[in-house]
């Protein structure tokens, strides 16, 4: 039997600390706010200009290359899962290729657009492609640059106090030993709410969902309207969040999918060496390790220092609990992820 494992792991933050402090001076907010809601202490924005969600990607992804001993030509498949990618389109998969100048082999690349349990999602697809044999090495990249999308005036407060940028990723290959590689993947949507945790503006909805005039549209015949004089005035361009719908969703379905994936290998929370759940706020992470009955050596929290980096954020956490040797081989490691859409998803992986 066939199964997919993590061969090489790498992340990768931008320089530039960014604490409570500094959000303080632009914003109506404070360090005491900022921690006993989400547990943030600081977090790291990219160089704008300079960085991307691509290039911070591809840093990534070179280490990643580096540890699974292969060469960056080796790779047959690039997934990359992003909210904020350098543009609309084409995806930051195939940016990441060029970045990284791997473009001889033609081989083919996917973005996911699954925000907070983008990670996931692609591990569930690398894990198909490559149990199929269709292909060996594939390169799963989550990475945001958030800061340049992010409402940096009181209006925005909420939300923006809460991302940070950074990147992770890892390469996964077949390995014929079954004892060991990803032993499930269980992912979920629910699509009922999807406004509520939402970038909406600009894009092509028309006012389809929610109302054309909530959004300046006028009346014609053809669309050709894909950022409304409206929008720009009342500043409705920027990332909005019900963090109360948000925070009650997650505490329920961040412990039902990690029990589905336990239940699915007759396993317990016990038998976790180690949680890396989604770095969505401390305080979810706080409440599921509770309802788990898990201890605190069994969970990887590190939102203090990186806020929520979304696609990236169990990339990061996996890596750096890997890198600072708390992941040994044999160990069992559940990844769980939560967020827009609402969309969510779980991983066991015998390391
Ligand atoms: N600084 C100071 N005050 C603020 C800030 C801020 N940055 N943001 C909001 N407030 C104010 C509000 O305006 C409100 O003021 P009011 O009472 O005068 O109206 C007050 O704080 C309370 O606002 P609430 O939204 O009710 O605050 P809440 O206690 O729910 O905390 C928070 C907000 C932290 C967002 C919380 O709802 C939460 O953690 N939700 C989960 C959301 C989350 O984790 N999102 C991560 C992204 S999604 C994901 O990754 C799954």
């Amino acid at each position: 039997m066939i199964r997919t494992v993590i061969a090489g792991i790498g992340h990768y933050l931008p320089e530039r600390v960014v604490p409570n402090s500094e959000l303080e001076k632009l914003m109506d907010t404070s360090d005491a706010w900022i921690q006993e809601r989400t547990g943030i202490k600081e977090r790291r924005y990219g160089v704008p200009h300079k960085e991307t969600t691509t290039t911070m990607g591809a840093r990534a992804a070179e280490k990643a290359i580096e540890r699974a001993g292969i060469n960056k030509e080796d790779v047959d498949m690039i997934l990359f899962a992003t909210l904020s990618p350098d543009y609309f389109f084409p995806g930051c998969g195939v940016l990441v290729q060029r970045e990284m100048g791997i473009t001889h082999k033609e081989a083919p690349a996917m973005d996911i657009r699954n925000q907070c349990s983008g990670f996931v999602y692609g591990l569930s697809v690398a894990d198909a492609f490559i149990r199929t044999g269709q292909y060996k090495n594939v390169l799963l990249i989550g990475a945001e640059m958030h800061s340049m999308g992010l409402d940096f005036s009181d209006r925005g407060r909420n939300v923006t106090v809460i991302f940070g940028d950074g990147a992770g990723a890892v390469v996964l290959q077949p390995s014929a030993d079954s004892g060991r590689g990803i032993l499930s993947t269980h992912l979920h949507a629910d699509g009922t709410h999807a406004e509520e945790l939402a970038f909406i503006n600009p894009g092509c909805h028309g006012g389809y969902h929610l109302g054309t005039e909530q959004f300046g549209y006028p009346q014609q015949e053809y669309g050709g309207i894909f950022l409304t004089e409206k929008m720009w005035q009342d500043q409705n361009i920027f990332p909005n969040m019900n963090g109360q719908l948000v925070f009650k969703t997650a505490v329920t379905k961040f412990p039902e999918v990690i029990r589905e994936a336990l239940q699915a290998n007759a396993l317990n929370p016990s038998d976790i060496r180690m949680l890396i759940p989604h770095q969505a706020n401390l305080r979810i992470s706080q409440f599921v390790q509770k309802s788990m009955g898990l201890r605190d050596d069994q969970v990887w929290n590190n939102i203090q220092k990186y806020g929520n980096t979304t696609a990236a954020s169990v990339p990061i956490a996996l890596s750096e609990a890997w890198e600072s040797g708390n992941i040994e081989k044999g160990d069992l490691v559940c990844l769980a992820a939560f967020g827009s859409g609402f969309t969510w998803g779980s991983a066991l992986i015998r390391w």
